[in-house]
């Protein structure tokens, strides 16, 4: 442990956001560490600054417009029609999204000269989705519609970051990358527990029975809900790393 703490302190420095959006009162909170890619042990070093970089980053950085990622605020989520024995459709509204903070990266490929980039990583504690939701829809021959607050909990979930790749582009003779593509993947759940307050307009015997049912087949709703859910999280990486990436040059992030 204490090596690894001495190795950041000469691997890595400090590249500060705020500083680099030329805005003049600079925050720790904006501060985010980089490794030079000649350092022996770069890999590691890289694993260091994204592992320091979530807490910046789950707190955002107003400065150069990063919002807070943890809890995150969604207006939507539309979860689709499916078409096997889960047809639902679901929407929630005024939702959160609780807990990203605790991941922790387990795992991580780069091409640096070739914009790309994919990565694992753990979330070793609940990841709740809270709001208001509208259920209509079919869960194995059963019925179900209603309307009111929901809270679905995802259990120490593993996330894949399958591909980030971006693409360069230069502004003042200087190289930036935007990114093109991001895909994630919710690669592994230990469990879901879902509440739907008041199915069935309010009916408790009915809505407490259905929420009964809801969570013993856990494992067939998720999959209806995971497209959902990773392309929320898509989007999320994508604009913040388009934040971070078109604002600092991109060999400030990688330096020689
Ligand atoms: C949004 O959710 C918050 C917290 O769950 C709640 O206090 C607020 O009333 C909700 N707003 C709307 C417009 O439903
Ligand atoms: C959501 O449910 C989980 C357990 O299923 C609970 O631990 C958590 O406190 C709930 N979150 C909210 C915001 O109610």
């Amino acid at each position: 442990m204490i090596s690894k703490v001495l190795f950041i302190a000469v691997g890595a420095f400090v590249l500060d956001l705020a500083f680099a959006a030329s805005i003049s009162k600079r925050a720790p909170a904006s501060q985010l560490k980089v490794c030079k890619r000649s350092v022996p042990n770069y890999k590691e070093c890289f694993m260091q600054s994204v592992q320091a970089a979530i807490p910046v980053l789950m707190r955002g950085v107003p400065k150069v417009g990063i919002h807070p990622v943890d809890p995150l605020f969604l207006t939507r989520l539309d979860i689709g029609q499916g078409s096997g024995p889960v047809s639902i459709d679901l929407n929630l509204k005024n939702a959160s999204i609780i807990g990203l903070k605790h991941a922790v990266i387990k795992s991580v490929k780069y091409d640096i000269d070739n914009y790309q980039f994919s990565a694992g990583f753990d979330i070793n504690d609940n990841v709740e989705i809270v709001g208001q939701y509208s259920i209509k829809g079919k869960i194995m021959v059963l019925p179900i519609v209603g309307n009111g607050n929901c809270n679905i909990t995802l259990v120490r979930p593993k996330l894949e970051l399958k591909e980030l790749r971006g693409k360069p582009f230069v502004k003042n003779g200087k190289t930036y990358m935007k990114l093109e593509k991001v895909l994630i993947s919710i690669a592994k759940v230990e469990k879901m527990h879902i509440l739907l307050e008041n199915l069935f307009n309010g009916n408790k015997e009915l809505s407490d029975q259905m929420n009964v049912f809801l969570n013993e087949n856990w494992a067939d709703i998720i999959k209806e809900l995971m497209p959902a859910i990773e392309s929320a999280l898509e989007a999320v990486v994508k604009e913040i790393g388009n934040r971070l990436f078109t604002k600092v040059p991109y060999e400030e992030f990688f330096p020689a």
